[in-house]
């Protein structure tokens, strides 16, 4: 299994893999060494080198203000929470603060990275109806000092109904999370549950930013028209600064034409919004929830973790849209 994933690697056949680096690439790699590998564990051992040189010498860009992302989808299974989890704990590995806040009662994000959820641990879900403060759901991940989560149990799973009866409903985590300017992390990132509920439009209605993943399979861009729709209905009614800044593409497939051509019509909807980093599909990368660890911590020299190193990388670097409205937060 080791064998098949490296071997794709040394293929280069996604396009941000070391020695396959796009021209158009505006992802840095000037402080990379990339040494000549030609074998599997050669491939591996200089992904694990490069992981290691990310977290010693290649310190992001604080970005000018918090940055807060909405990760919304709501077909389930395509890699929202994978998404969330592995961007935050790659800009921890760099030095920037990062709060994952778990907002699917499933409470995935919780698990992979190292976050007790059990029913009764103070979560989204009292945060949410403003029962409790962000403080105090507050939770740190044992894999990085800069890497926090606002943990979900299954209290969230009646929310969506409990909501429905409550004031100003789709603002409510808005307003509760209307603290975290007071707190000094530079990217939040809200994980959603795969529906276009009240959970997911709360989410929207919090977070200037929105990024969709999409995987890249048949049917990539079904429920995405629908998606698009809601945002466009949130942001004339409830949140103006709402905005689609970033698009991923998850579980790339190097062996199939489809994946390709699923990227392909992706970027031509989308355009440059969508990282050109594209996460390939690995088996490492569905393990390492098990063991409660992001793909960074849990495999670094993984195709996967590099991947979600450059797409972490690109996000940081190209600023997201904040840039427009000049200021500090
Ligand atoms: N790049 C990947 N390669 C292989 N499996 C993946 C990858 N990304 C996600 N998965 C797996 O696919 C499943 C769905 O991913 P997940 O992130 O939970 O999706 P969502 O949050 O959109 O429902 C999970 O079992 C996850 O471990
Ligand atoms: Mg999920």
């Amino acid at each position: 299994m080791t064998g098949a994933e490296s071997s794709g690697a040394a293929k280069g056949s996604i396009p941000d893999v070391p020695g396959g680096v796009s021209r158009e690439t505006d992802v840095s790699r000037e402080t990379w060494t990339t040494p000549d590998v030609d074998t599997p564990i050669g491939a591996e051992a200089a992904r694990a080198v490069r992981l290691m040189q990310a977290a010693v010498q290649g310190q992001l860009p604080r970005p000018s203000r918090q940055r807060v992302f909405t990760i919304a989808n709501q077909k389930g299974g395509v890699g929202k929470t994978t998404t969330a989890v592995n961007l935050a704990a790659a800009l921890a590995l760099q030095g920037l603060k990062v709060l994952v806040i778990d907002l699917d009662p499933q409470g995935n994000a919780s698990t992979a990275l190292g976050i007790e959820h059990r029913p009764g641990t103070p979560s989204s879900y009292e945060v949410l109806i403003g029962e409790i403060r962000v403080e105090d759901a507050l939770q740190r991940s044992p894999h990085n000092e800069r890497l926090y989560c606002i943990p979900a149990t299954i209290d969230l799973a009646g929310a969506e109904i409990e909501l429905v009866s409550m004031v100003a409903r789709e603002g409510r985590l808005r307003t509760a999370l209307a603290e975290l300017k007071h707190y000094d992390f530079d990217y939040v990132f809200i994980d959603c549950p795969p529906s276009l509920g009240l959970l997911t439009i709360n989410a929207l209605v919090a977070a200037p930013e929105v990024l969709i993943p999409i995987q890249c399979e048949y049917y990539a861009l079904e429920g995405v028209g629908q998606l698009l729709r809601n945002i466009e209905m949130v942001k004339s009614h409830l949140n103006p600064d709402l905005d689609v800044s970033t698009v991923v593409l998850t579980m790339h497939d190097g062996r199939t034409k489809l994946a390709d051509q699923v990227a392909m019509d992706v970027r031509e909807h989308f355009g440059d919004k969508v990282l050109r980093t594209v996460i390939p599909r690995s088996v490492k990368v569905s393990e390492a929830p098990g063991y409660g660890m992001t793909i960074i911590n849990y495999d670094p020299g993984s195709r996967g973790a590099m991947s979600y190193l450059d797409a972490s990388r690109e996000l940081a670097l190209r600023g997201g849209t904040r840039q427009d409205e000049g200021g500090q937060g």
